[in-house]
């Protein structure tokens, strides 16, 4: 049991033996200085490729590493596990590394060694392995963590993901009844009939080439765009994951040739367990949607388990009582998740009839604490059949914890990601409001005052007048109920105090 080392290379100082982690590998965590001697340097493989966990929560720790005593480079250490390089001069034989402080007695649960970073394998390498291993725009994504960590106001670093906005067109015919259709077409303007393509998104420059994630927010199918066969292609080839949601309508042969092996996390929209609450929803084609959505699942088990599959679940007056249905049905068609997403009241939207039934978004949304609920009773029914159930009414929990334990901002939102839209550019995932319109170049909009102010308000743990807006946002909404709920209690004592 001993952790992978280049042939001819020997531990130096400061290693502790080896241990077995919780994936079953071997590991030797180090102290806070240690050495790695006689390394035969190949020139085939000039690098040495160190895979590193780190246990620090926070993104400041750094590890310099010196080849006999010059200073080569410095790692900025991510917590988890990542890969990091240095290149060998010729002629040199030892490596001596020392990490900026020792890991804090808190973390260490009660060990008592003066303990480092874990190291799981060195290796020798050539510069296509460490790009393999490090992608480009790894360090961009270090360097961007850290200044959310930082709650820094104006960044260097560019977003680490994307939302964008593939195609413009729906094939659904009328629109589902609480799609924001006609207030977004009238928003997007001269915009729904701009063609995007690679050229688009290549066109981003900086901003499309840190990308590590992208999400489609089309309101559009964007599988019936008649580029996203190229669209695809780039983002394979660049290894972006993407998030796309689709209605599920048309989803042949075709379709599923474009998305199967790749890294793309597929939602469905279905929100009912039964074609009748699909009807009064969206359309009479609930049959075919799950048939398209059985064969995919099937079909994707040769090919790596990719695309994931989640199906999209937003909990509402007219399926109440179905969550439980919907995670049964998610594991009859062989779903990977079913997701669990708030519905979002678009002001502009009157009535609307379907089915013999008529949708009243003021009637139709459910109190937070009783989409809660629901949440709750799915999450049990999937523990019960071993069906994921993922609730993006969570949303934003881990940087709450965090906020509240480290000080870092109470959302990451406006420092990891980005969303150049057809209707604007918005600053979060759960805002309607426009700070730039399409076609602005993004380096404009980046550190403009208003995300500057933004990242500041969050950073000192505020919502400012734009969050209270995006009443949907679930930070949002878990804060106005906590300050509802005080002002309730403070109200109630002051009752109290004056009947005395
Ligand atoms: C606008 S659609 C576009 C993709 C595709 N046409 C579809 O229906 O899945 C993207 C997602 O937004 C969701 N959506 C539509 N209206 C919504 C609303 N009022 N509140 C929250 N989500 C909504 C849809 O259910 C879908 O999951
Ligand atoms: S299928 Fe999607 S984009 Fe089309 S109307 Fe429905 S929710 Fe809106
Ligand atoms: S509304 Fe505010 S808290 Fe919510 S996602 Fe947007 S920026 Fe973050």
């Amino acid at each position: 049991m001993e952790i992978a080392l280049p042939c001819e290379a020997k531990l130096g100082h400061g290693w502790f033996g080896p241990e077995v982690g919780a994936g079953g590998q071997t590991f030797r965590w180090t102290s806070a200085h240690w050495s790695l001697e006689d390394i035969c340097r190949d020139p085939s493989r000039p690098y040495v490729l160190c895979t590193i966990e780190s246990n620090f929560p926070a993104p400041n720790e750094r590890i310099r590493v010196l080849a006999d005593d010059r200073p080569m480079t410095e790692w900025r250490l991510v917590h988890g596990r990542g890969c990091y390089a240095v290149a060998i001069p010729p002629g040199v034989d030892t490596l001596t590394f020392r990490l900026s402080s020792p890991l804090p007695a808190a973390l260490k649960h009660d060990d008592p060694r003066l303990l480092g970073v874990k190291i799981y394998a060195i290796k020798l390498a050539n510069q296509a392995e460490v790009l393999e291993h490090i992608p480009r725009n790894e360090v961009n994504r270090r360097r961007n963590h850290a200044e959310f960590w930082a709650g820094k106001a104006e960044l260097e670093s560019y977003p680490q993901a994307l939302g964008v906005d593939l195609h413009a067109q729906c094939n659904m015919v009328p629109r589902c009844v609480y799609c924001a259709w006609d207030e977004t077409k009238r928003i997007e303007g001269p915009a729904q009939n701009v063609a995007v393509g690679p050229e688009t998104l290549l066109g981003y420059g900086p901003f499309f080439d840190n990308a590590r994630e992208l999400t489609n927010c089309s309101y559009a199918e964007p599988f019936l765009s008649p580029r996203i066969g190229g669209l695809l292609n780039l983002f394979a080839e660049r290894g972006i994951w993407l998030e796309i949601t689709s209605n599920g309508l048309v989803f042949g042969p075709a379709q599923r040739a474009q998305v199967l092996g790749r890294r793309i996390r597929l939602y469905v929209s279905l929100d009912a367990a039964d074609s009748r609450t699909y009807a009064s929803l969206r359309t009479d084609a609930f049959a075919r949607v799950c048939e398209n959505i059985r064969q995919l699942c099937q079909l994707k088990r040769d090919h790596a388990g990719l695309p994931e599959v989640l199906l999209v679940f937003m909990p509402m007056k007219i399926n109440l009582g179905q969550g439980v249905a919907f995670v049964d049905l998610a594991k009859r068609l062989g779903a990977d998740h079913v997701v669990l997403r708030p519905l979002e009241v678009t002001t502009a939207t009157p009535l609307i009839d379907r089915a013999l039934q008529t949708f009243d978004y003021r009637e139709q949304t459910l109190p937070w604490p009783v989409c809660c609920r629901i949440a709750d009773q799915m999450h049990a029914r999937g523990w019960e059949i071993g069906q994921s159930v993922l609730s993006q009414m969570s949303f934003g929990v881990e940087e709450e914890t965090f906020a509240a334990r480290y000080g870092t901002p109470i959302c990451s939102e406006p420092w990891l990601k980005m969303y150049p839209l057809r209707r604007g550019f918005i600053p979060c995932c759960y805002s309607r409001h426009a700070i730039a319109p399409w076609g602005t170049p993004p380096e404009q909009v980046w550190n403009s005052p208003f995300m500057k102010q933004l990242r500041t308000d969050l950073a000192a743990g505020h919502l400012n007048d734009h969050c209270r807006s995006c009443t949907t946002c679930p930070i949002v909404q878990r804060r106005l109920y906590v300050e509802a709920e005080k002002d309730r209690h403070a109200a109630s004592d002051l009752a109290l105090d004056r009947s005395r």
